[in-house]
């Protein structure tokens, strides 16, 4: 190897080991998932109390982000802040890696008939009202990206309860887009909207 590309790889090893740290260690994080969020979120992240959030395929970068926002406080949760409130940063980014890496299961929709209603707005967006396509931050198929939650499968009441959150300026932890789009959706668009992200595989 020439020096040349010794000091690249070098230099490319500094850049990424920041990366690298942030990015946990799913392993590191079984015991603890098992003793303090199994109970509530499920063993393998597929929350099965309807008002729990799946986390079984979440994004990590979402996932450590709000995770690490509940123990500043700036997420506000009465019961998941004690709970991280005594975890360090390497715990938190152990188990967003934990709950990304769970394959997750289908979601339940409680209400088939307004599928078609919530498969549009999510798709197309309401113009008229100013809510633009969920699709474009969340993708067409409910994965999510990075930052943008995936929202595929997701607890349908959960996502009732954060849509009142967003509405009622009660969760300003993230995106000031969610707290616009919760305000102009009307109650039937709400409720078809989290069935559609239900039904999405
Ligand atoms: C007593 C039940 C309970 C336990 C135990 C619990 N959680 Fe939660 N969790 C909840 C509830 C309820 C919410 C929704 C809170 C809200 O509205 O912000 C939540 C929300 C979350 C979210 C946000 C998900 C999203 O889609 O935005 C994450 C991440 C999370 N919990 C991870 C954990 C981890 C990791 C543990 C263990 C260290 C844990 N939870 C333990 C009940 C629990
Ligand atoms: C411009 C990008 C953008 C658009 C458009 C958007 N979202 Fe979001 N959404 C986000 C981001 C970023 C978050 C992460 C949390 C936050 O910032 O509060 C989020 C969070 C959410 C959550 C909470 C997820 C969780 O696990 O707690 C739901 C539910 C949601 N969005 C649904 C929707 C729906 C439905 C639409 C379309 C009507 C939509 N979003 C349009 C960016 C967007």
């Amino acid at each position: 190897m020439t020096s040349h590309r010794f000091g690249r790889a070098a230099a490319l090893a500094v850049l990424l080991a920041p990366l690298a740290a942030q990015a946990g260690d799913a392993s590191k994080a079984i015991s603890l998932s098992a003793s303090l969020c199994a109970s509530c979120h499920g063993e393998d992240g597929n929350s099965a109390v309807p008002l729990f959030p799946k986390l079984a395929g979440q994004q990590a970068v979402y996932l450590l982000r709000e995770l690490k926002d509940y123990k500043s406080g700036k997420r506000t949760s009465e019961v998941m802040q004690p709970i991280v409130s005594g975890l360090s940063d390497d715990d938190l980014a152990n188990l967003a890696a934990f709950y990304a890496a769970q394959k997750p299961a289908p979601g339940t929709v409680t209400d088939p008939s307004l599928l078609s209603v919530g498969k549009n707005l999510y798709l197309k967006g309401n113009d008229a009202n100013g809510i633009p396509t969920c699709e474009s931050c969340h993708e067409v198929d409910g994965s999510g990206g990075g930052k943008f939650p995936r929202v595929a499968g997701q607890n349908v009441e959960y996502s009732l309860e954060q849509f009142r959150l967003y509405a009622a300026g009660k969760r300003t932890n993230g995106a000031r887009v969610m707290k616009t789009i919760a305000e102009r959706m009307t109650e039937q668009e709400t409720r078809a909207v989290a069935e559609y992200m239900a039904s999405m595989p």
